[in-house]
């Protein structure tokens, strides 16, 4: 048992059969308070926090009922392990009946209440684990979690707070890397629905004809591949929010049901004729430049009107003046604590250069440096030498293409010069599609699709993301 875990109360008014639990449970690693009356346990309970109580049905003074009683009314889910004195139905429904949660008829195999205890311990183990991550999602997911001081940030905390515990459908727009999840999750966080689900799709992760099943659930049969009826996201989120991230990806068609489900909420399971409805409050993002998709017609007017009704920029890192020092240092401590470091941080040079970068992939840009100046730095203080080549990137951004032959038509040197940006952009990033996509300012679905046609052909590597051309 480790240290928080609190004891195990054990409420008996005969001495020996006290001394006898508490040999067995001590032998099993739990450690023991115990009283010999209910009135002394329920002064204990007040006193501190146990994971179960095991106690026998006849006390001297108030009974084992009573007490069960008492507790359930300061502490309802505190779990009551009762000893009976003998089995008859009656007195184990009446020990059911006050809410023990078990018991236990005299006399009993030690391992029966070991295995009842046990199970107690399992479900205030659980208890803590649900705490934590709790805490740890209400936290990450929370206001202070969006570093920065600058007054656009501040704005953007303050447009957070005002908008999060309204229903408004959000619609976030912001290059890559600025933290557009970071904020969806705070609306979620700072919502009237907090504890209800929070359900993330990223539109450009699926492949289009899953998408519309993986939104709204499909029915058995409804094509090749559906063996039984799956219910959808949209469902999985009723009474929550939904965030759905790279919605410039999402197909015309499937905009257009999204569009009906944003009007009032419902919709029909693909191959299903029932029409369903729930409650879910809609936040979207993307990166894409949402206004010349509009023009270009991949993305409709109506649909973005009716998801714009309040919109969020959060700023790119180079308008963010001083945050770029306030964040780096914030990522410092982060991998400092994560990998057990003590760098005190930048020396001049460095904070001059991370100053002037460009930063096109953001705050996402920022950390993967920091985090790689963490590994490598061997100094009190991070050196230049520990930061990637920026210089690579900007030689990426002005390459040489002067040497245009002329025999070609303009669409197949403009098809070779995107070619080479893919392919040195994927060395760049060691052929990871994520990066790379976030490097060229694109989205991943974007960046498949451009391989796809400018015919660059790959392999999977070892995971999902990396990708190795064929020469
Ligand atoms: N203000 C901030 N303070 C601290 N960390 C941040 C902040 N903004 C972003 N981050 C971190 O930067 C990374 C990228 O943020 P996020 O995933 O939210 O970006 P995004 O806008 O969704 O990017 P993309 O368009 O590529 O999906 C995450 O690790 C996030 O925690
Ligand atoms: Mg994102």
């Amino acid at each position: 048992m480790t240290k928080e875990f609190p004891p195990l109360l054990i409420v008996d008014d005969e001495r020996n059969m006290r001394l006898s639990l508490e040999t067995v449970m001590a032998d099993e690693g739990y450690e023991i308070v115990a009283a010999e009356s209910a009135e002394e346990g329920l002064k204990l309970l007040k006193k501190q926090e146990v994971f179960v109580v095991v106690t026998d049905a006849r006390l001297g003074g108030m009974s084992g009922y009573d007490f069960l009683r008492e507790i359930k009314k300061s502490w309802p889910d505190l779990p009551v392990l009762m000893i009976t004195a003998y089995a008859t139905p009656k007195l184990a429904v009446d020990a059911i009946k006050s809410g023990a949660i078990d018991y236990l008829a005299k006399p009993f195999a030690p391992e029966e209440l070991l295995h009842a205890v046990a199970r107690c311990a399992e479900r205030h183990q659980l208890l803590l684990e649900n705490a934590a991550l709790k805490e740890k999602s209400s936290e990450s997911f929370g206001l202070d979690r969006i570093v920065g001081e600058s007054e656009k940030v501040e704005e953007l905390r303050e447009l957070i707070r005002t908008v999060a515990p309204t229903d408004a459908t959000v619609l976030i727009l912001g290059e890559s890397g600025t933290g557009k999840e970071l904020i969806a999750g705070a609306i979620h966080a700072l919502s009237k629905r907090r504890e209800q689900n929070y359900v993330r799709i990223n539109c450009a992760a699926i492949p289009e004809q899953l998408l519309e099943s993986e939104l709204f659930g499909h029915e058995k049969g409804a094509f090749t591949g559906a063996i039984r009826n799956k219910v959808g996201r949209v469902e999985e989120a009723d009474g929550g929010t939904i965030f759905l991230d790279e919605i410039g990806d999402m197909s015309r068609p499937l905009q257009a049901k999204l569009l009906r489900f944003l009007e009032d909420g419902t919709f029909t399971r693909v191959g299903g004729n029932q029409e369903m409805k729930v409650d879910v409050r809609l936040i979207a993002a993307t990166n894409r430049d949402i206004v010349s998709a509009i023009k270009s017609n991949a993305f409709r007017e109506d649909l973005f009107h009716r998801l714009n009704v309040v919109q969020f920029m959060p700023p790119a890192l180079r308008d963010r003046g001083d945050d770029v020092m306030i964040l780096a240092k914030f990522f410092l401590d982060r991998f400092n604590r994560a990998m057990g470091k003590q760098i005190e941080g930048f020396d001049s040079e460095t904070t001059r250069v991370l100053e002037a970068h460009h930063w096109p992939g953001n705050i996402r840009e920022l950390r993967n440096a920091i985090e790689r100046c963490v590994i490598l730095e061997s100094q009190s203080q991070i050196q230049i030498s520990s930061l990637p080549d920026f210089r690579l990137e900007a030689r990426l951004r002005k390459s040489d293409h002067s040497q245009i032959s002329g025999d070609k038509s303009l669409e197949d040197e403009v098809a070779d010069f995107e070619r080479d940006c893919i392919l040195n952009a994927l060395a760049e990033h060691q052929y990871s599609l994520d990066q790379t996509a976030e490097g060229l300012r694109v989205s991943r679905h974007s960046l498949r699709y451009r391989m796809h046609r400018l015919n660059i052909k790959f392999e999977h590597g070892g995971d999902d993301d990396i990708v190795v051309p064929e020469e």
